[in-house]
């Protein structure tokens, strides 16, 4: 099996269970509180390790009680943490995270030590990060790092999924480094000026991001499944119909799902099917890195959704 290197952001995610979320100038009363450990750099980590993956991750905690927690719970997911290094002067990044009654969510983050992530930091993890195969990033971790890193490891021959969340413009210096862009439907319009509103939209938005130089566009569609587009077109995968609780980190199950698939050596459809599962059972759990399915759990919701005709 191939090796799979994440290099991103970890965060302590501050969640509260809301009615709905709150608007400007309101104080709104939720259900429930509670802290999870999340950053969606760990989040896919701790995704792709759970299913069996060989998982190493590349990142930065503060050395305040977040962090140690953090570090203890990305071990006990079977994350290799060599690369994790802690900052004396920065606090670990945090996430305040609003989940409503029907499970989707609003996110606000502050970066704290995810900002340690610098072209130099990336260096002294170099030995550890070669030795993988497939590598995911995501935009929560600054730009400079991210733009050295994608640079440095397509020129080694790695395999680049790039996460464009949260959305902000990106080069085509940075997208012609991609193999697998795998925007949603926010990232996709801020990328490419399009509002996703029928296929016709879809297609047009896909199609721009891939004439701009990425190896495929790997649109997740949320409720809707994933679309793929690459030299042959666009195809779409359905996903799966569960009880939704907290749709929190679902794209980052979807990418470590994907990941898992592709360090498998599956045919790419069939690591978007997989990638779908893991990213659909995800949502029935709260919390992020908490509601990662293992591959036991997977291969059981499978075939239950197998018998049940999907
Ligand atoms: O994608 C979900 C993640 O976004 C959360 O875990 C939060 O930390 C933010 O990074």
């Amino acid at each position: 099996m191939k090796k799979i290197g994440v290099i991103g952001s970890i965060n302590a995610d501050l969640h509260m269970r809301v009615p709905r979320f709150a608007q400007p100038g309101e104080t709104l009363k939720g259900s429930a509180f509670s802290f999870f450990p999340g950053g969606k750099g760990a989040n896919q980590a701790v995704a792709a390790a759970r299913l069996g993956g060989e998982v190493y991750l590349a990142g930065c905690l503060g050395a305040d009680p977040f962090g140690r927690t953090i570090s203890e719970s990305l071990s006990a997911a079977g994350v290799h943490c060599q690369a994790v290094e802690v900052q004396q002067d920065l606090p670990t990044g945090t996430a305040m995270i609003q989940v409503d009654d029907s499970g989707q969510n609003a996110i606000c983050i502050v970066s704290g030590a995810n900002d340690g992530v610098t072209p130099l930091f990336l260096r002294r993890v170099q030995a550890i990060v070669d030795t993988c195969d497939i590598l995911l990033f995501q935009l929560e971790v600054p730009m400079e790092a991210l733009l050295y890193a994608v640079k440095e490891y397509r020129r080694r021959g790695k395999q680049i999924i790039l996460d464009p969340a949260p959305a902000e413009p990106l080069h085509n210096e940075l997208l012609r480094q991609v193999d697998i862009l795998t925007p949603n439907e926010t990232e996709l319009r801020q990328l490419t000026g399009i509002d996703v509103v029928d296929d016709a939209s879809r297609l047009a938005a896909c199609r721009a991001l891939f004439e701009r130089g990425v190896g495929a566009v790997l649109h997740k569609a949320g409720a809707q499944g994933a679309y793929l587009y690459d030299s042959g077109g666009l195809r779409h995968f359905p996903t799966y119909e569960v009880k939704v609780v907290d749709t929190t980190a679902a794209g980052d199950a979807f990418n470590g799902g994907l990941a898992h698939a592709l360090a498998r050596e599956l045919p790419i459809d069939s690591a978007v099917e997989f990638a779908n599962l893991v990213g659909a059972i995800s949502t029935t759990a709260l919390g992020a890195q908490s509601a990662m399915p293992t591959l036991a759990e997977t291969e059981k919701m499978a075939q239950i959704l197998h018998l049940k005709g999907r």
